[in-house]
């Protein structure tokens, strides 16, 4: 085999023309933006800072959010490079496609496929806990066969199943009508997160911060691998490249300032509830809305549950939404069977690439208990970010003159250290996702030799 295959790379072309029809060019920067801040707020600030800060860091939670936001932020400077300059629905791998080579691009596409698929899986499980518990308060409980997997010992998961095809069929009806639904849930977490807010600050208790640092630095660095996930969904912005009325300018905007919304709200969060409790009791499954009701505000933790409920489906969205267009992105290369590649004419959306991927995640949400691998997540995300990161540098030696309407500052030092964070990050995780990382890895690589590489629509040019 030769290597020169491996290493063919794409022409840049960042305003692509395809037969099969093309993406609406709708978005504009403010929906960019809150595409973004409704990938970002999930998950992660409703549910795993409360065990990050009673395990891992206690009240330096709050540094444990400046480490990753600021490991996000040179990350995020690369991609906003990259997608202004490079563009493409593919994101990280239309870049490495043009910069790195086809067999590194199938690698990273192949992890965004993980990322996106198993965090949208995983989040669906957590969507299915919060609205069983809501709905067991206003008596209305599901039984709980139609609540647990087969290995929890019952049949299905079915809200979790639901939600994943609710939101397929969303996707389908069309990329306006989306992030119409987006911006409305947006608006609902922020308001609740701001109610938070509002409350908390009139119950500070300056002594919870003492000792504000128990599990030293090392506790504050492990807190920070596992709240990476919090930041995880900017990078989905990108996907939006062929969608956006104005990519060049607006993509940056939209990967940048959601980024520095969203971590200024992490670390007013994040300092408030260990201001307003001590640290050690955050260990529950829903802090933010537990705090309200130890404060004695039930109908506060209500309506922060709604938010919540809301950002998990926003996070849903967004990420489920990104998993179609670098499918897509793939599929029109040859990398994936070009079946995928068609965009319906009336709604301009990839509606095979939503329905199968959709019964796909709906199935594995709704059987598979695959919140115990979301680890995953992370490992993927970071080694997207690596190469973003270190293909900012790379390209600016091999397409010296490419316009590049964004430059990420500080290059080549700012790219490198955001590389190298993420390194530092993804060692911090554990062997066992490193292991099911490798698996899933391995198993592209066979995809790849086997099926890909004679059907990539390079092969006929170098081969
Ligand atoms: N950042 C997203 C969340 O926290 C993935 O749920």
């Amino acid at each position: 085999m030769q290597l020169a295959a491996l290493l063919r790379t794409k022409t840049i072309n960042a305003d692509h023309v395809h037969h099969q029809g093309e993406l609406r060019r709708v978005l504009g920067p403010i929906d960019l933006t809150l595409l973004g801040i409704g990938a970002i707020i999930g998950a992660g600030i409703f549910v795993l800072t409360g065990v990050a800060a009673a395990t891992q860091a206690g009240p330096s939670i709050i540094l444990s959010y400046a480490v990753a936001g600021i490991a996000c932020t040179f990350s995020a400077l690369a991609y906003a490079e990259l997608a202004a300059a490079v563009g493409g629905c593919g994101s990280a791998y239309g870049y490495s496609y043009a910069g790195l080579g086809e067999l590194v691009a199938w690698i990273i596409g192949w992890d965004l496929i993980l990322e996106y698929g198993v965090a949208t899986a995983a989040v669906a499980i957590g969507w299915s806990s919060y609205v069983n518990n809501a709905l067991s308060a206003m008596g209305l409980a599901l039984p709980e066969l139609l609540t647990k997997t087969p290995v929890q010992g019952g049949w299905i998961n079915l809200p979790a199943a639901l939600i994943v095809l609710i939101l397929a069929f969303l996707l389908s009806l069309g990329v306006r009508e989306s992030v119409r639904v987006n911006t409305i849930m947006v608006v609902v977490k922020l308001l609740a997160i701001t109610l938070f807010i509002g409350v908390a600050l009139s119950h500070i208790e300056p002594a919870n911060w003492t000792p504000f640092m128990p599990f030293g630095w090392e506790g504050v660095m492990g807190g920070a691998a596992v709240i990476f996930f919090a930041y995880i969904g900017f990078d989905a912005v990108s996907t939006a490249a062929e969608e956006a009325r104005n990519p060049q300018r607006d993509l940056p905007i939209g990967i940048l300032l959601s980024l520095g919304i969203c971590t200024l709200i992490y670390i007013i969060v994040a300092g408030l509830l260990t201001l307003v409790v001590a640290y050690p009791t955050l260990n529950v499954g829903s802090p933010v809305a537990d705090v309200m009701l130890r404060l004695g505000y039930p109908w506060a933790a209500g309506l922060v549950a709604t938010g919540a409920i809301a950002g998990l489906t926003t996070v849903m969205l967004v990420l489920y939404y990104g998993l179609t267009r670098v499918f897509l992105a793939m599929s029109r290369d040859g990398l994936l069977p070009p079946v995928f590649a068609r965009v319906h004419s009336k709604t301009r959306t990839p509606i095979r690439v939503i329905m199968v991927s959709g019964v796909l995640m709906a199935a594995i949400a709704g059987f598979t208990p695959i919140s115990d691998v979301a680890e995953l997540v992370n490992i993927g995300t970071l080694a997207a970010f690596f190469l973003v990161c270190i293909g900012v540098v790379m390209m600016r030696r091999s397409h010296p003159d490419l316009p590049r309407p964004f430059l990420s500052p500080g290059a080549p030092i700012v790219p490198l250290l955001g590389a190298l964070s993420c390194l530092f990050l993804m060692v911090n995780l554990s062997a066992i996702t490193w292991l099911r990382f490798g698996i899933w890895l391995a198993l592209g690589l066979v995809i790849y030799f086997a099926y890909s590489r004679y059907h990539s629509s390079l092969a006929t040019v170098s081969e």
